[in-house]
């Protein structure tokens, strides 16, 4: 029996070539493709400054760190996501509270997060970042969550790890029209790979500025920001930084795949259609998509009563199924945090129903038509 994984990079001929280009080049790291796929993606994205780094993960770091992320501080996400989107605010010391998501987008909920802004500012409490996560490469509503951040005075990054190739009000993911910071992940199982590897993107040219420095162990080269001059060889750290740097050969497939990510997004959509319509009838709940969204597809996540005995059954049958996501609030390590974890309904709920099929560009229709006849099945 052939193992069918939820998810799947797409490298062809084109990447493996651009990377053999790299090795066979005078730079394997910190050379020419870093910057030239920070500028494409920018480009893709109308960002005006991209930051590329090692994963999504540093890319969250270094922009909490860019925002002043740091002791004393409260962040807000989703329950429903990676521990990324979380660890990244204890990361710079600060505490970490989640905002209930909508029933039907998954995302975090804008009624809920003005509900709950109202009783932190009424205990002076309020966050100073909130990162809401493109759950599967749906935007959240981004209008309404930029509107609260003007009332209540806290910043966005935008987890949109999911939804590179994604728009929001017409409008590519990651312009950061709402927001001051949105950072992608390349993981392979996203929509488009450099094996490891993450960008931030951001119009904001000081935060880009920090963010680069932040990247590179907090070193400078730059004359106008040294403490004095010397010779040539000379560099200043100048600030607490990491070695989060993506290397040429990951910027090279990067290039790469993005010449590409308009197709993946279509086939995705594609195969997310095909599942739409194999679904029709059941009582099997397919993704919502709110209309000023276009979804990037990374995930399939459809809502299912008996979601364990279907979860069991596909793996027997070397479907790699999937849960996304564990909330957060239910990981042992949080569990200092002592979270009123009743008071998240709808992520509690989401988890005891929700499953992720299968879904990437090459994804075939037999496979698909096995996917659902195993859950739709009356032997489950
Ligand atoms: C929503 C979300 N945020 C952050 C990350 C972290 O991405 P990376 O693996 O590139 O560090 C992931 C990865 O799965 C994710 O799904």
């Amino acid at each position: 029996m052939e193992y069918i994984p939820y998810g799947k990079h797409d490298i062809n001929e084109d990447d493996i070539q651009a990377v053999v280009d790299v090795l066979r080049s005078d730079y394997i790291t910190q050379g020419p493709k870093v910057p030239e796929f920070e500028k494409a993606v920018a480009t893709y994205t109308g960002a005006r400054y991209g930051i590329a780094v090692n994963s999504a993960t540093s890319a969250l770091h270094i922009a909490c760190l860019a925002l002043g992320v740091g002791q004393g501080d409260v962040v807000w996400t989703s329950p429903i996501t990676f521990v990324a989107s979380a660890n990244c605010a204890i990361y710079c010391g600060a505490n970490v509270d989640f905002v209930d998501i909508d029933p039907d987008t998954y995302n975090m909920s804008p009624n809920k997060l003005r509900d709950k802004l109202i009783e932190a500012k009424a205990n002076n409490n309020l966050p100073r970042v909130v990162i809401p996560v493109h759950l599967a490469g749906q935007s959240c509503q981004m209008k309404e969550i930029f509107e609260l951040s003007k009332e209540f005075g806290f910043s966005i990054i935008e987890d949109a790890s999911h939804a590179i190739g994604g728009k929001y009000r017409g409008r590519p993911i990651g312009c950061c029209e709402y927001s001051a910071i949105t950072i992608f992940s390349f993981h392979p199982v996203k929509i488009m790979t450099t094996a490891e590897g993450g960008m931030a993107m951001t119009n904001d040219e000081k935060l880009a500025n920090k963010m680069n420095l932040l990247r590179t162990h907090g070193i400078t080269r730059n004359e106008e920001l040294m403490s004095r001059k010397d010779g040539q060889w000379y560099y200043e750290q100048i600030d607490l930084g990491f070695n989060f740097r993506l290397t040429e050969l990951q910027a090279a497939l990067g290039i790469s795949q993005l010449s590409r990510i308009d197709e993946f997004v279509t086939a995705r959509n594609n195969v997310a259609e095909r599942y739409i319509e194999l679904f029709a009838g059941s009582n099997v709940q397919t993704p919502k998509l709110r209309e000023e969204c276009l979804s990037s597809y990374h995930l399939f996540i459809v809502r299912i009563k008996n979601r364990n005995l279907v979860f069991n059954k596909l793996r027997k049958a070397m479907i790699g199924v999937n849960i996304h996501y564990i909330p957060v609030y239910k990981q042992p390590y949080y569990a200092k945090y002592n979270y009123n974890t009743a008071s998240f309904r709808c992520a509690n709920e989401y988890y005891d129903t929700a499953i992720s099929l299968p879904l990437y560009p090459t994804l075939e229709f037999t496979a698909q038509q096995k996917v659902v006849s195993l859950i739709l099945g009356n032997n489950i």
